[in-house]
């Protein structure tokens, strides 16, 4: 078989790219090592930036978005008990964000690229790529029982974090830089109503929170945790009394519980590779770099990759000519380094650090009142939370 783009990973990097290059009339091969019900099936984030927005409007994927997606203006930072509104859209001169689910963003591209007979094969295994520093790359997988070889001209490693196309790369041709941090995320989704308009951010002396949303009866809730916590401890009740802990009395009074649809510990990292290009295979997404979720950054990273990339094959197979694809690296670094900052900054501003004691309780809050008072220190927030340009 022989395509032009040969994309690894179903995830939103994957189908996101398979799409637009799909409307330009280039022909792409998804390859996703888990099965379609597997990939949808899991719940990630939740808040769309508008540039996301406007990729997915472009590949022709907003319609859902727009009818069923919850257009917000501000988002809420609760410390000492008590919460503060930060006004996005007032600090931006009008740019808001979207709660839209990844699984539904995820979703509307499968089925965007099924209707549109756009080739995925899912459970592809032993995927593995090959020859990317010379003009024929290959990968090879096996499924239905045979072993099968692709031939193409670029490779694109879509394949998350624990994906095989990074780990293919020379170690003396990537670096790396990584901080772990010492906790987790305990989600809970449930259908029930969510306890206020906007998403509220808690620090507090019990370790951060987080109330967030699906739909208008759909929350999702997040509670910093111990990286060895089981969830097997953590029954629903467990988790609704250590939230409304967390809480101000309002949103305290206002929480409605409920059963859990799903939960799930995630840990917190962040990292990023460089270069994102080797040869013809070209990373993007979590293949290539990691936030804390703090931010809101993870989904909204990997469509300003794929926008980038996306452009430069465009421009490839429109002139012959590799310009774009020798800047798509750099120019992918920049946003992505701003993200990171951001989302580090955040995750330390919000939660427990143990080794941290007093003091660094002391002044979270000192920077909290200033982030809330100061006009300049809000409107950086917002800018950063927005989304900057690409
Ligand atoms: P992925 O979504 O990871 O997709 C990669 C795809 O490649 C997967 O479908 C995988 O099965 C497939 N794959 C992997 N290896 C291979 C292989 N060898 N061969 C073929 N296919 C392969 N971001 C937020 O903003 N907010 C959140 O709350 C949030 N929560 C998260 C929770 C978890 C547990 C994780 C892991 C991430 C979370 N993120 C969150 C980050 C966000 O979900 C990611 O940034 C986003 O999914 C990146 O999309 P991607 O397509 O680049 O990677
Ligand atoms: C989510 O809804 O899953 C979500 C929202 C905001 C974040 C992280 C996760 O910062």
């Amino acid at each position: 078989m022989r395509v032009q783009v040969a994309i690894i990973g179903a995830g939103p990097s994957g189908l996101l790219l398979g799409q637009l290059l799909h409307l330009a009339g280039i022909d792409a091969v998804i390859l996703e090592n888990r099965s379609r019900e597997y990939v949808l099936g899991r719940i990630r984030a939740g808040v769309l930036e508008q540039g996301a927005v406007d990729l997915l409007d472009r590949a022709g994927v907003g319609s859902r978005l727009h009818a069923e997606g919850l257009v917000h203006h501000g988002i809420e930072l609760c410390f000492e008990s008590v919460r503060h509104r930060i006004d996005l859209s007032e600090l931006t001169g009008g740019k808001c964000v979207t709660v839209y689910g990844q699984t539904e963003v995820t979703k509307d591209l499968m089925d965007a690229r099924a209707a549109a007979g756009a080739k995925t094969v899912y459970e592809a295994d032993a995927v593995s790529v090959h020859d990317f520093d010379g003009d024929r790359p290959k990968v090879r997988y096996r499924a239905d029982g045979g072993a099968h070889e692709i031939e193409c001209d670029f490779i694109a490693g879509c394949d998350g974090f624990h994906g095989v196309c990074r780990k293919s790369v020379p170690a003396k041709a990537i670096t790396t830089y990584e901080r772990v941090y010492p906790f987790g995320w305990l989600g809970l989704l449930a259908d029930t109503p969510p306890c206020g308009d906007e998403l509220i951010y808690v620090n507090h002396e019990r370790g951060f929170a987080l109330c967030s949303m699906r739909s208008r009866s759909r929350s999702r809730y997040y509670l910093q945790c111990a990286l060895d916590e089981q969830i097997a401890e953590w029954s629903d009740q467990r988790f609704w009394d250590e939230l409304r802990r967390r809480l101000d009395p309002a949103a305290a009074e206002a929480l409605v519980t409920g059963p859990s649809l799903e939960k799930s510990i995630a840990p917190l990292r962040s990292f990023v590779a460089e270069p994102m290009r080797f040869g013809r295979l070209l990373l993007a997404g979590d293949a290539a770099h990691i936030v804390p979720p703090t931010g809101a950054k993870g989904l909204n990273l990997a469509a300003s990759d794929v926008h980038y990339l996306s452009t430069a094959l465009i421009d490839h197979y429109a002139t012959g000519g590799f310009a774009e694809l020798d800047a798509y690296s750099a120019k992918c670094l920049r946003r992505i380094w701003q993200a990171e900052r951001f989302s580090w900054w955040m995750t330390k501003l919000l939660h427990c650090f143990s080794d941290e004691g007093a003091f660094g309780r002391k002044i979270q809050v000192a920077e909290l009142v200033h982030l809330i008072n100061s006009r300049a220190a809000s409107t950086a927030f917002a800018e950063n939370y927005v989304g900057l340009p690409y």
